[in-house]
């Protein structure tokens, strides 16, 4: 095991395009990292100058204190499980996850050993025998994953390893493969465009968009704190709601249509912006029905009419209108009101962010 240091790391591909600008960021050994962002951003950019599959233009990559620029892929120890799984069609199971050990000449005995483990741990037991075409598409994934797990590598390299699975045994592989984190204890760095599945599989979430890192930060403060607008934005679904404000005297917001009590922490930061055009941040999950609410400040209050109702069973997302804005909130599933209906939300502005429109980023004190 090892951790994996990217030391100012740049990609310029040979038609000059820059795909990555100076990356910077630490894997400890044996965390989860999960690199996660729009397609395009350069997530398996990244990951193929890790395995050494692609060439580093800058910087430097260092794994277990070493650096790797110059060292081929297969002498850095390191296992890639990439979204389609590459397995051999022509070999069994057994021989797919024993392949890898043969080439290094192991003892027959401890190939099976390994093999056999592996085959456990991931309950391929009774399916050695068979070839890929004779598995199901979870069971081929796992195949993939315990021909990385035979060679007991430094590092795990994960390239969207889930995404083409259906929805429930993606949900399903994403639980085993986090089990099999806690159970290896090893490097693991995890790419994905799926934010759900970075929220809930990762120690610590790298977020990139157009080859630029904008936040690292573990799950719950990157949902919480979030550095900008496009972070705020990536993470959470629904979406956070972003509306265009002013400070309208000291302690009011106002927008197209609304206007709302801040805390004194907001228009703190709001004051001291004051040259500048602002927007404001909240959760649907901060947003409440009035009628749901006792007790409720009448200046915290905003009132629209309801336009989309998607109710989800357990809870139900209501989209509100109030003049340009478009503002979803997520209430209890028994909370369904009529399409077209005037609705009051309350916003609960002390888990409200305010962000500098032109610049994205979060102010903070
Ligand atoms: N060989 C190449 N030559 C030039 N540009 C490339 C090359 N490979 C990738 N790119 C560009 O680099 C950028 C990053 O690509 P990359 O494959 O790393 O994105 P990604 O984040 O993995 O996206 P996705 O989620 O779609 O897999 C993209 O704009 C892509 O078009
Ligand atoms: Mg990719």
């Amino acid at each position: 095991m090892a951790n994996v240091i990217i030391d100012r790391v740049g990609k310029i591909y040979p038609n000059g395009f820059v795909a990555m600008h100076e990356a910077n960021f630490e894997v400890p050994d044996g965390s989860f990292t999960v690199l996660v962002g729009p397609s395009g951003c350069g997530k398996t950019t990244l990951l193929r100058m890790i395995a050494g599959l692609e060439l580093i233009s800058n910087g430097e990559i260092r794994i277990d204190g070493k650096r790797v620029n110059e060292v081929p892929s297969k002498n850095r120890d390191i296992a890639m499980v990439f979204q389609d799984y590459a397995l051999y069609p022509h070999m069994t199971v057994y021989e797919n996850m024993a392949y890898a050990l043969k080439l290094r000449s192991l003892p027959r005995d401890e190939i099976k050993n390994r093999v056999d483990s592996a085959a456990e741990m991931l309950e391929l037991n009774h399916t050695l025998d068979r070839k890929p075409a004779q598995l199901s598409g979870g069971q081929r994934q796992r195949v993939a994953l315990g021909r990385a797990i035979v060679r007991n590598p430094k590092v795990f390299l994960f390239d969207e390893p889930l995404s083409n699975l259906d929805a429930k045994l993606r949900v399903q592989m994403r639980s085993e493969i986090s089990r099999l984190h806690n159970r290896l204890k090893a490097t693991m760095i995890y790419v994905t465009h799926d934010q759900v599945e970075a929220m809930t599989m990762a120690d610590m979430i790298v977020v990139l968009k157009d080859g630029y890192i904008q936040q690292i930060a573990p799950p719950l403060e990157l949902y919480s704190q979030p550095k900008n607008l496009f972070v705020a934005g990536f993470i959470g679904s629904p979406p956070m709601n972003f509306m265009n404000v002013s400070l309208e005297n000291e302690r009011r917001l106002s927008g197209d249509g609304f206007s709302v009590g801040a805390t004194e922490e907001l228009a703190k930061l709001a004051v001291m912006q004051k040259q500048k055009e602002l927007t404001l941040g909240i959760r649907p999950e901060d947003i409440h029905d009035r009628l749901s609410r006792i007790d409720v400040p009448p200046d915290r209050i905003v009132s629209g009419v309801v336009e989309v109702v998607e109710p989800m069973g357990s809870e139900v997302f209501v989209s509100a209108r109030i003049s340009s804005n478009l503002i979803t909130a997520r209430f209890r599933g028994d909370l369904i009101p009529e399409v077209g209906s005037r609705i009051e939300l309350v916003f609960d502005m002390t888990r409200a962010h305010l962000f500098d429109k032109e610049s994205g980023a979060r102010l903070v004190e």
